[in-house]
């Protein structure tokens, strides 16, 4: 949901905002640009398309001399992509240049304001009002400037600026938007995310709602609105450079696919000491615990999906009742919440603008919160009462795949905690739970290592028009996330039914040759599964089923089967996700889209 990025110091900086933007490129890609002070004044080169558009403008930044400049990739919010909307946006004077990722809300009417004052306008984007107040404030004092521009503006920025009277200062500022601050040896960064600046450093700033950041090559002050000086400790950043690359893979999505036994075992064993679950800092004791009379679960999109999973989790095993919501209708539906409510908020990126806002209106309402969240430090991380990492590492591909199966895994690891405060399970059930949850790595390997059977699936099926992915219970959950894998990453028109409501209406759209996606994981509802299996094909539907091993009857009644081992049910889905992530993966690849980055995505949704 655009990158930004920044530089000062002593190397050439164009070269740099480059390399950092490529690693940003998953938050937007309609549009790239960069500004660098070139000694006099600051050069600006933009361009609609995809990074690789600049890069061959400026010959990969050797063209743009300066050792001061920041870049933006976009996703456009307002104004179309084009070369004229595309970041960064500069004053009228050519003065003051700005990066910015979120949304001015009131841009309008400061437009407006400053239009009657004389200042005329190039862009259409909302960014660019952030540029004209600049200059239109500045009298000498960058700071006093900025500061005079966040008493007028409203919503949601991260914001790198350069100055050209000013060239040995980068200021960054942030509300609402992540943005952090690279600590290096006689250099010093800004950027959107970690992955941009980990080639140079692991020491970071992350910069808070309102805080002014004046970066310098030798060091870095932060301020607060009233210009006292902010005291902050670096955080240093224990993903390596690696972790950001491809190694190997053709794109981001396969790796972190591959990467899921390891991601899920980094997630689980730590968490596991002498038999026992141990969440370490969580402050919610087993007195809470009992005051609740229920537990909301905010996230949108794969996150939500993970949601749609624990609600059958934790309320299996813990009894207590559980509301799912998408973030973005949770927060304006008046939801009736108190202090006797829990609310569990997921989210990989911890900073996913509806998921933050229905977050911080439940804690308004008294509720108490509880995160699952990839990435340390982020909004959700910081603002929830309690947060639960999954250890995922990055992840870069837009489409989500080993933070999704991180979050399964701490679910399961609350769920059994939560049990057992709760005095749910007994002794012989909380050690098996745990037994399941720690052969869950090898299982997901071992679906790993027969991936060409489903690549195999995928090259007959790739050129299907409409998919239909059909479950119950929890898979019903995993044919949500099935659907959407697919359709983010291959752009198969494909939706996911409850297995037993195709009757009430959406059996009309199957016909001959419809390709319908069956999971039938769960042994106490395979038989009502086979069922349903047979009305679609008594309709010509091609069905494709999901079964545990050695269920083999299900080749009976379907056309294609993938087995996956068996586990205890409520963790099965950790298991059924992944043939649906290859699935998706290879259909996508056969039909040679854009995986890593789909048309009209964006990773982190940072605007509402
Ligand atoms: C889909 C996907 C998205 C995210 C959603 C929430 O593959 O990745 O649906 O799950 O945008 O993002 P986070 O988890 O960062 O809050």
């Amino acid at each position: 949901m655009c990158g930004i990025v920044g530089y000062i110091g002593g190397d050439p900086a164009a070269p740099f905002l480059l390399q950092g933007l490529e690693k940003l490129e998953y938050r937007g890609y309609d549009s790239a640009g960069v500004a660098v002070y070139d000694g006099t004044s600051l050069r600006v080169v933009k361009a609609k398309g995809r990074l690789q558009v600049l890069k061959g403008l400026i010959h990969d930044g050797k063209d743009v001399p300066g050792t001061v400049g920041i870049g933006h990739t976009r996703w456009a919010t307002h104004g179309a992509p084009s070369d004229i909307n595309s970041h960064p946006q500069v004053s009228d004077s050519g003065k003051f240049a700005v990066v910015h990722n979120g949304i001015i809300e009131n841009y309008l009417a400061l437009k407006q304001h400053l239009i009657r004052r004389g200042v005329s306008f190039v862009s259409e984007t909302d960014t660019e009002v952030v540029a004209q107040l600049l200059e239109y404030y500045y009298k000498g004092d960058i700071m006093d400037a900025v500061i005079k521009v966040l008493q007028k503006v409203e919503g949601s920025y991260a914001l790198g600026i350069i100055c050209a009277d000013k060239p040995d200062q980068l200021v960054a500022v942030r509300k609402d938007s992540p943005l952090i601050i690279g600590l290096g040896q006689g250099e010093n960064f800004i950027a959107s995310d970690v992955p941009a600046i980990l080639s140079r450093t692991r020491d970071i700033y992350r910069l808070n709602d309102n805080e002014i950041a004046i970066i310098q090559r030798e060091g870095v002050r932060i301020y607060d609105m009233d210009k006292e000086l902010i005291p902050k400790e670096p955080v240093h950043v224990e993903w390596d450079v690696t972790a950001a690359e491809k190694g190997g893979y053709e794109h981001f999505m396969a790796k972190e696919i591959m990467e899921q036994p390891k991601a899920v075992r980094d997630t689980i064993s730590p968490r596991i000491k002498d038999g026992r679950i141990v969440l370490d800092n969580i402050t919610l004791t087993a007195d809470q615990l009992k005051t609740f009379r229920k537990i909301f679960i905010v996230a949108c999109g794969s996150a939500y999906h993970v949601g749609m999973v624990a609600k059958y989790v934790l309320e299996k095993m813990t009894r207590i009742p559980v509301e799912v919501d998408v973030a973005s209708e949770f927060r304006y539906r008046e939801p009736i919440i108190d202090e006797k409510v829990l609310v569990l908020v997921i989210s990989q990126s911890g900073e996913t603008a509806d998921t933050l806002a229905a977050m911080r209106e439940a804690k308004r309402l008294g509720a108490r919160t509880l995160s699952i969240v990839n990435v340390v430090g982020s909004s959700i991380a910081n603002e929830s009462d309690d947060v639960i990492y999954t250890w995922a590492g990055p992840e870069i591909a837009v489409a989500t795949t080993k933070a999704y199966s991180t979050q399964l895994a701490v679910v399961y690891l609350l769920a059994i905690y939560m049990a057992d405060l709760l005095g749910c399970l007994t002794a012989e059930e909380y050690a098996a739970y745990l037994t399941e949850l720690q052969a869950l790595p090898d299982k997901i390997e071992k679906i790993l290592q027969n991936r060409e059977n489903i690549q195999y699936l995928a090259s007959q099926h790739f050129n299907a028009k409409d998919v239909f992915f059909i479950g119950r219970n929890l898979d019903y959950a995993m044919s949500l996330e099935g659907s959407l894998k697919l359709k983010e990453i291959s752009y198969i028109h494909s939706d996911a039914y409850a297995a037993g409501e195709l009757k009430h209406g959406t059996i009309s759209l199957v016909e001959d040759g419809t390709l319908v996606i069956a999971l039938a994981t769960h042994q106490n509802l395979f038989d009502k599964m086979m069922s349903n299996v047979k009305e679609v094909k008594a309709r010509g539907a091609v069905v494709l089923g999901m079964t545990t091993e050695n269920n083999t009857q299900i080749e009976q009644v379907t056309d294609h089967v993938f087995y996956i081992p068996q586990t205890c049910d409520v963790m099965l889905p950790s298991l059924t996700v992944i043939p649906l992530q290859l699935f998706a993966y290879y259909v996508a690849s056969m039909k040679g889209c854009d995986i890593d980055k789909p048309r009209n995505l964006a990773k982190s949704v940072t605007v509402e």
